[in-house]
């Protein structure tokens, strides 16, 4: 019997556990301007600016730093069920979590996924005030939504085919005729809702938000630098090859990575075409040939099971799509 995979909108949000709560406010709410939709003493709800649901980002108080889970939103109550199904068949273990355990979110079901990672899906959310145009209130990067997980995986292929069983439409990709090296995947009629980079995993790479601007993105780095938070940015500003954004990645002061981005593009034709860059083309990447730094290739966060355990890692299966060697690093793909 085919199985209906449960019908997914978008990432919705994920939740990180940080080890010092008054830190990551700083970084995240001060520095990078989220909206703060509650609090507890251990836990923070955030949200961007245009967000209407109660939050994109859950930063919680714990003693290691790791992903916890990553949350899609469904289009149907129905769907919870289908999900529940649909991880059961593939031997995954799953939850079911009451509506209000996670304030703002319905019923839920939890799963962990066939590529370790904790999924959650929900379809019931409370609407949060409408902030778009209170400009009198942004700070920092102005984000305005939680746009996609950047995923690492062991094996770029099984991850692929898993998300289109899930019925995730293929953006781009970075490949060649031996491997493909890394994927953008989507639900939402952008890029992507969650791509894929090869290494060790499962381990969570980045969380992508969305700002209008492109003076946003530089408004941030110009920011930290005037702090003397310049070795905040690890990568960029710059324009990617993949998906076409004008990017910088930070990281908080737990080494979670996050991207702030704009301008993609809409995929949600039927039929969109598949863009398939070569993994010798240097503006892959980096539009304009800048070098990667080895840190976003080789460093990631860990991920949680159900229980709140680290996922073990596994090494990875193909080709490294990059030669980062002893003496610092080199642009090459490994088979140029
Ligand atoms: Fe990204």
């Amino acid at each position: 019997m085919e199985l209906t995979p449960p019908d997914i909108v978008r990432a919705a949000y994920a939740e990180l556990v940080v080890t010092d709560l008054e830190a990551s406010r700083r970084f995240w709410v001060d520095l990078l301007g989220f909206v703060v939709s509650s609090q507890t003493p251990d836990t923070l709800y955030l949200r961007g600016y245009d967000e209407l649901i109660h939050h994109n980002l859950i930063l919680r108080a714990g003693p290691v730093p790791a992903a916890a889970r990553l949350a899609y939103r469904v289009r149907t109550a129905a769907d919870l069920d289908r999900a529940e199904a649909f991880f059961a068949a593939l031997g995954c273990r799953t939850a079911r979590v009451p509506a209000g355990v996670t304030p703002g979110v319905g019923e839920a079901v939890r799963a962990e996924d066939p590529l370790g990672f904790t999924v959650e899906l929900f379809f019931e959310a409370d609407h949060a005030e409408r902030l778009q145009q209170r400009y009198d209130l942004r700070r920092g990067a102005e984000p305005a939504r939680m746009d996609h997980f950047n995923i690492v995986v062991p094996d770029v292929r099984a991850a692929y085919e898993y998300y289109a069983s899930l019925g995730f439409g293929l953006s781009e990709t970075i490949e060649d005729d031996q491997a493909l090296y890394a994927a953008w995947m989507f639900r939402k009629q952008t890029v992507h809702d969650v791509a894929f980079t090869g290494g060790e995993g499962p381990r969570l790479h980045h969380l992508g938000f969305f700002a209008h601007e492109s003076h946003q993105v530089l408004r941030i780095c110009d920011i930290l630098g005037s702090l003397r938070q310049e070795s905040v940015i690890e990568r960029g500003p710059g324009r990617h090859g993949v998906s076409n954004a004008f990017y910088v990645y930070l990281r908080d002061p737990d080494g979670h990575r996050v991207e702030i981005y704009t301008s993609d593009y809409y995929t949600g034709d039927p039929g969109h075409p598949v863009l398939r860059w070569s993994v010798r083309d240097p503006r892959r990447r980096d539009f304009w040939g800048h070098p990667v730094v080895p840190s976003w290739y080789n460093e990631a966060s860990a991920v949680l099971d159900l229980d709140g355990h680290p996922r073990p890692l596994l090494s990875e299966k193909q080709p490294a799509e990059i030669m980062v060697g002893a003496d610092g690093f080199t642009r090459l793909s490994a088979r140029s």
